[in-house]
């Protein structure tokens, strides 16, 4: 990785006078007093032509630094809505001291009202942890926003942008957001046609555009200012349409994210899965936690653990609010296997320096929540973590059809030529051109390139199902595997490693193994006598060597969301977000050094 993570959020530490809002910091104010959204309209939505845009092109990608209160960004959803556009609105943004969730709604419903945008951005606003975040306001609308400095984590950013609104504070007071090799990265990033605007006519500014390519210009200014600056990209990268017909291959928890996930950019779909109902292999699971692992990898796989729980608890909770799916957030208990492990954990929830709502240090039982005190338990508390059961099974395919996805069951897909699938239904084969495929078949990806080695690795594992009496056995513990209760009182100890792929037997030892996690881990409150399990499953896991999913392009038309091992439930809504942004030509969701750690080319020799 090229930025260490996470990094230190420094607060924006602002002092608040009549209607004024000014940063410490800077010495400066957050808007003008005087009409704050009509001066945003102004200089930036009309400055960068946003209306025409919205209403002609299918997909606009702006670009702010840096994102403060998301003034602009109300702004610009507003326009977006009154249009009742269709045009994705990619909006990403920079901002090195982000507000507080509660901070962001005090002062936007100060300036704006409590208006529905000021809701939705509060709502979906992310946790302050160093890094990208990616977070849905509403279908076609999408908002990256990148906590930390602008000049180090632009050289990280992938996309292909239209629009650059410059809104740092005043470039005298604030001269690092308006820095001649920060904008040198626009060069990298503009598309054709690529526009800016600020309200700073300055004359370093202009030059800084200038250099970074833009054919600058001056205009009028807001109200009573005089002047301010727009600009247009010599040149621009050509950015490819965006594909109209989308074929799916796999019907688990990857295919159904990636289905989820080009609907919410108003992409149509149609999956096909061998199987005659959906969710039925891997993700046949009946009890995944969606957790974080706490360790002091902050590596990319750690980066993408915490990004990926972030992104699967907000997906499965809107998920939640129209279908009856089983999420539950129950919070999960990650136990300390030893001393060392404890202050391990201690060092990463020092250095992650999120809030106590999100994690929480356990020690001596301390917390009333798990049922009585237990003295032995120590480990990490993340009160946002959750899980699912086999309810999201059984409504998987009302979700779909009731966001117009098509669903092709018992159908295999025996070969891909470019984004011509060919599958075999009731004994007949049939074929059909998409302009774009994605790969969610775990380990079967294999299958359609047996000249490249991708390198997955199928591990199967046994959970098991004991009765919980007598005592109810609270929330999930994670360590060694994990255990989760179920509404009906029984309790899944889960799972085992196995060395042979095709080992897929119910296996007695392996009940034991998950007999011996349950008591180990709840202790007097499992009988001492050996119960025999009352149900077990076995799944398995395709895994890659390095432990990473096998995510983005292929080539052109086919993409991968495949390879999530352990972790499918809890990885898969963000990595189809990821290759789905990239198959949109929309920009990355995640650092750009972690796509390509995660990209299937990294197997192509
Ligand atoms: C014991 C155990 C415990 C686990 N616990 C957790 C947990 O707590 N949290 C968590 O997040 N994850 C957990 N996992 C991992 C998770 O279950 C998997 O990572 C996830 O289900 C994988 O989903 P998938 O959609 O990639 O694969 P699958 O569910 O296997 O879906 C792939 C689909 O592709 C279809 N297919 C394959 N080839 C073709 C073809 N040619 N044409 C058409 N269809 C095809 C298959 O039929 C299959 O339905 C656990 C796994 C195991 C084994
Ligand atoms: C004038 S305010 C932006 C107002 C905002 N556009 C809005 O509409 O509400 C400038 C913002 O730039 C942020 N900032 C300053 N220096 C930065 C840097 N180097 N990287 C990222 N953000 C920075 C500040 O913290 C501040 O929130």
């Amino acid at each position: 990785m090229k930025i260490s993570w996470p990094q230190k959020l420094l607060k924006p530490l602002v002092s608040d006078s009549g209607n004024d809002i000014r940063s410490n910091i800077y010495d400066d104010i957050f808007y003008s007093s005087s009409g704050a959204i009509d001066e945003k309209r102004y200089v930036f939505i009309e400055g960068n032509r946003i209306p025409e845009r919205l209403k002609l092109h299918d997909r606009v990608t702006v670009l702010e630094l840096g994102f403060g209160l998301g003034l602009n960004f109300i702004a610009t959803v507003r326009e977006h809505r009154q249009q009742a556009s269709r045009c994705i609105l990619d909006y990403v943004a920079f901002e090195k001291h982000p507000f507080s969730k509660e901070e962001m709604y005090d002062r936007l419903s100060r300036v704006l009202g409590p208006t529905l945008e000021v809701r939705e951005l509060v709502d979906c606003f992310p946790p302050l942890i160093s890094g990208f975040h990616r977070v849905h306001l509403s279908r076609f609308i999408s908002l990256t926003l990148i906590f930390g400095d602008a000049r180090e984590y632009i050289k990280e950013l992938s996309a292909s942008v239209d629009a650059i609104y410059l809104d740092g504070f005043a470039p005298a007071k604030n001269p690092e957001l308006w820095d001649v090799k920060l904008f040198g990265s626009f060069r990298r990033l503009a598309a054709k046609g690529c526009t800016v605007s600020t309200y700073s006519s300055a004359r370093s500014v202009r030059d800084s555009l200038t250099y970074a390519g833009f054919r600058v210009e001056k205009r009028k200014g807001f109200a009573n200012k005089r002047e301010m600056l727009i600009g247009v990209i010599e040149g621009g990268k050509f950015v490819a349409k965006i594909p109209k017909e989308v074929s799916i291959i796999g019907g688990g928890i990857a295919g159904f994210s990636t289905a989820l996930a080009l609907s919410r950019f108003g992409v149509k779909s149609t999956i096909y899965e061998s199987e005659p109902r959906l969710f039925n292999r891997a993700s046949k699971n009946p009890l995944p936690l969606i957790r974080p692992s706490l360790s002091l990898d902050f590596g990319p796989r750690g980066r993408l653990n915490w990004y990926a729980f972030f992104f699967a608890r907000d997906f499965y909770k809107n998920l939640q609010k129209h279908f009856d799916i089983g999420w539950r957030k129950t919070g999960v208990l990650q136990i300390a296997k030893s001393n060392e492990e404890f202050e391990k954990f201690e060092k990463a929830i020092r250095l992650l320096n999120l809030s106590t709502e999100e994690i929480e240090l356990i020690e001596g039982g301390g917390v009333t929540a798990f049922g009585p005190k237990d003295p032995e338990l120590k480990g990490a508390y993340f009160s946002t973590a959750g899980m699912l059961d086999n309810r999201l099974a059984r409504c998987a395919y009302d979700v779909l059809s009731e966001k117009n996805i098509e669903v092709s069951l018992s159908a295999t897909v025996s070969s891909i030529a470019e984004a011509e699938v060919m599958f075999q239904r009731d004994n007949e084969t049939h074929r059909r051109t998409f302009s774009h495929v994605f790969l969610c078949n775990a380990s079967s990806v294999q299958a359609f390139y047996p000249q490249v080695n991708f390198r997955v690795i199928d591990i199967p594992g046994q959970s098991s199902c004991f009765k919980a009496a007598p005592v109810q056995c609270g929330i999930p513990i994670s360590g060694n595997g994990y255990t989760a209760s179920t509404d009906a009182g029984s309790i899944w100890s889960s799972g085992t490693y196995r060395d042979s792929s095709n080992d897929l037997d119910i296996k007695e030892e392996d009940e034991m193994i998950n007999l011996n996690r349950l008591q180990s881990f709840h202790g007097s409150k499992i009988s001492s006598h050996k119960p025999r399990a009352i149900e077990n499953w076995v799944g398995v896991r395709a895994t890659t060597h390095d432990r990473l999913p096998l995510c983005g392009k292929f080539d052109d038309q086919i993409s991968f969301v495949s390879g999530t091992g352990t972790r499918g439930f809890t990885w898969s809504p963000m990595i189809a977000e990821i290759a789905v942004s990239e198959a949109l030509g929309l920009s990355a969701p995640v650092e750009r050094s972690l796509m390509q750690r995660m990209s299937p080319l990294r197997h192509k020799d």
